[in-house]
């Protein structure tokens, strides 16, 4: 009989890159997926480019800039926050446990959490689940930096990253969900997304997430939009990864990059807005696009929540806040959390 398990990673192409490190990598291309996605998108009345477009290897790699960017005060504050509770998260960690971290970025943080691991723990198994080919790398260096360390990747999405690890029978797990990045989806499926995430873990499991919190419009927008154009590049990107893979005939100049914050919504706005009324041509789907001079392509949502907010999110499901770290300056939280129902 084929168990489940079996069928799922059935559409898995597995890598073993050394007896401590491999990966999963879905058997289907996603090039067919960015193909039927723009074509889709980008005929809307209200155009939009998924989010998850950003993260080839180029804007991998600008992402990586804007993180240590000055006005992009994130990154710094939630490796700050990080560090500062070590030995706090340590006590909450009672027995082995496996990291699974949703995106795995910037690996200073990861490096945080796996030295809390790796200093209580003979030996620590580390699922990272992200969309770029970057999880390569990142988990090559730590791999050669941690001999007790054995690293499982999934290179997909993280809905299906999830379902894959819900299927893998191990020890508890701690799920680092890190970056502010459960901000990039709407209110509503930020909570399905949770869902999720509560669905693949069990009873003694942890959650872990990092979130940045509302204020000033100001401080929200410069990180948003910096005045060395780096977010402004990665933000581009988006057409120039069109013009590579489907071959398309987008003119940076014709564009540009707009960060604004939607105080009702609680949110950073991100597009890409045509500065002239112009066409282009979509090859690879056969799409002519007409833009007006104005026209916006929306790219990307940032939310920004409030302590009340997150544990009315947390109640709705089904997880528990245990602690709430912030910095200082009250602009990002981390917060724990455990498991509660079955
Ligand atoms: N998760 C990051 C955030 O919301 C993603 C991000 C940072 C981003 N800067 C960006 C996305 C600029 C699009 C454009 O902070």
């Amino acid at each position: 009989m084929i168990t489940k398990q079996k069928l799922e990673i059935k559409n898995y192409k597995k890598i073993a890159v050394t007896p401590r490190f491999c990966y999963f990598q879905p058997k289907a291309e996603l090039k067919s997926t960015i193909a039927q996605e723009i074509s889709y998108s980008l005929s809307q009345k209200n155009k939009f480019i998924h989010p998850k477009f950003f993260y080839d290897e180029a804007g991998s790699d600008l992402f990586e800039k804007i993180c240590s960017l000055p006005e992009y005060y994130l990154t710094r504050t939630e490796i700050e926050i990080l560090s500062s509770i070590k030995s706090e998260l340590s006590k909450y960690l009672v027995g082995d446990y496996a990291l699974v971290e949703l995106g795995s970025g910037s690996s200073i943080k990861t490096r945080k959490l796996l030295k809390v691991l790796t200093t209580k723990q003979n030996d620590v198994e580390y699922y990272p689940i992200d969309i770029s080919n970057i999880l390569k790398d990142s988990s090559i260096n730590l791999h050669d930096e941690y001999d007790n360390l054995k690293i499982t990747g999934i290179i997909d999405q993280y809905e299906t990253g999830l379902e894959f690890i819900r299927q893998l029978d191990h020890k508890e797990k701690l799920v680092a969900f890190l970056g502010s990045s459960l901000g990039n989806f709407d209110p509503e499926n930020g909570i399905e997304f949770l869902k999720k995430i509560r669905f693949s873990m069990r009873k003694g499991d942890l959650f872990l997430l990092g979130i940045d919190l509302v204020k000033d419009a100001k401080i929200l927008e410069n990180a948003y939009d910096d005045s060395s154009g780096v977010t402004a590049e990665f933000n581009l990107n988006l057409l120039s990864r069109i013009n590579r893979e489907l071959d398309a005939t987008f003119d940076h100049d014709k564009f540009e990059h707009v960060a604004i914050f939607n105080k009702r919504q609680k949110r950073i706005e991100m597009y890409l807005k045509s500065k002239v009324k112009h066409q282009v041509f979509v090859s690879a789907i056969n799409l002519l696009l007409k833009f007006k001079k104005g026209e916006l392509i929306h790219t990307e949502y940032s939310y920004k929540y409030t302590i009340p907010q997150i544990k009315k999110m947390a109640q709705k499901t089904g997880f528990k806040p245990v602690q709430i770290w912030k910095d200082k300056k009250n602009y990002f939280a981390v917060v724990l959390f455990s498991v509660y129902g079955i």
